[in-house]
């Protein structure tokens, strides 16, 4: 779906969001959401508060689970992904701390996997991802699943591509701070989400374009969403204007 601006992109995904909790909520049911990091979803954020302050949208019957975490990095440095969530969203809204998931990096190396089958075990015990929130890396990653990464991967630590390090390099002192590996959901955690929303704005044509309308191919991470039947692409018109 091509919107004019990224404000009324995020608007409409600020929408189906609060439709599904109030949805959930009327079934007195849980929402889980899978969320993103970046830039992009900042936005969106943004809007998912306003609806909390100006329209009583209550978050206290949603789960949540975060793709992925730098590693290592502590808890509460500026970077991690676990300060950008709490910062931008979950300090503004009435959400139950124990309902919010983000791996840690943190977690001792040598017990990296367990807590990674944990997290999945944890995302299956409250039965999936109801709608999950992407962005998309300027080489089609998602989460921070690099180009090559296996359709069957799950939750795990990955190595980052010198070119992510570069583009999100911005948020440290210097590119020699940012950390060379990273724990992200894999692509098949993923695509076992109900529904997938990845939002692009601004100079991400190019790889919008592949994604969607280029092979399907582990080489370019985002085009395996095409085999998911329920995905909508949201950008607006900049980053709609290869395809
Ligand atoms: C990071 C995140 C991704 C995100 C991507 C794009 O590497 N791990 O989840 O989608 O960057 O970032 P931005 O939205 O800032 O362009």
């Amino acid at each position: 779906q091509i919107f004019e601006t990224p404000f009324q992109g995020s608007a409409f995904a600020a929408v189906q969001i609060a439709n599904l909790i109030r949805a959930r909520q009327m079934e007195g049911k849980k929402c889980v959401l899978g969320l993103a990091t970046g830039s992009t979803p900042i936005s969106l954020y943004k809007e998912l508060v306003r609806l909390h302050k100006e329209e009583g949208l209550s978050f206290a019957n949603v789960i949540t689970f975060n793709l992925d975490e730098y590693y290592p990095l502590e808890r509460e440095a500026v970077q991690s992904y676990w300060s950008f969530m709490h910062r931008n969203l979950f300090d503004h809204v009435d959400i139950n701390p124990a309902n919010i998931h983000i791996p840690n990096g943190e977690w001792k190396q040598d017990e990296i996997k367990k807590y990674c089958l944990d997290y999945e075990a944890r995302i299956d015990a409250v039965g999936g991802i109801d709608l999950q929130i992407l962005g998309i890396g300027n080489n089609g990653h998602i989460g921070f699943n690099e180009p090559g990464s296996s359709i069957y991967s799950k939750t795990r630590l990955v190595n980052l591509e010198n070119s992510t390090r570069i583009a999100n390099s911005k948020d440290f002192q210097n590119i020699s701070k940012v950390p060379r590996l990273a724990i992200t959901m894999g692509i098949s955690t993923i695509l076992k989400a109900r529904r997938i929303l990845l939002m692009a704005w601004g100079f991400k044509a190019g790889i919008v374009a592949r994604s969607v309308e280029g092979d399907v191919t582990e080489q370019v991470p985002a085009s395996l969403l095409q085999q998911h039947n329920d995905c909508v692409f949201i950008v607006d018109q900049q980053a709609a204007s290869e395809l």
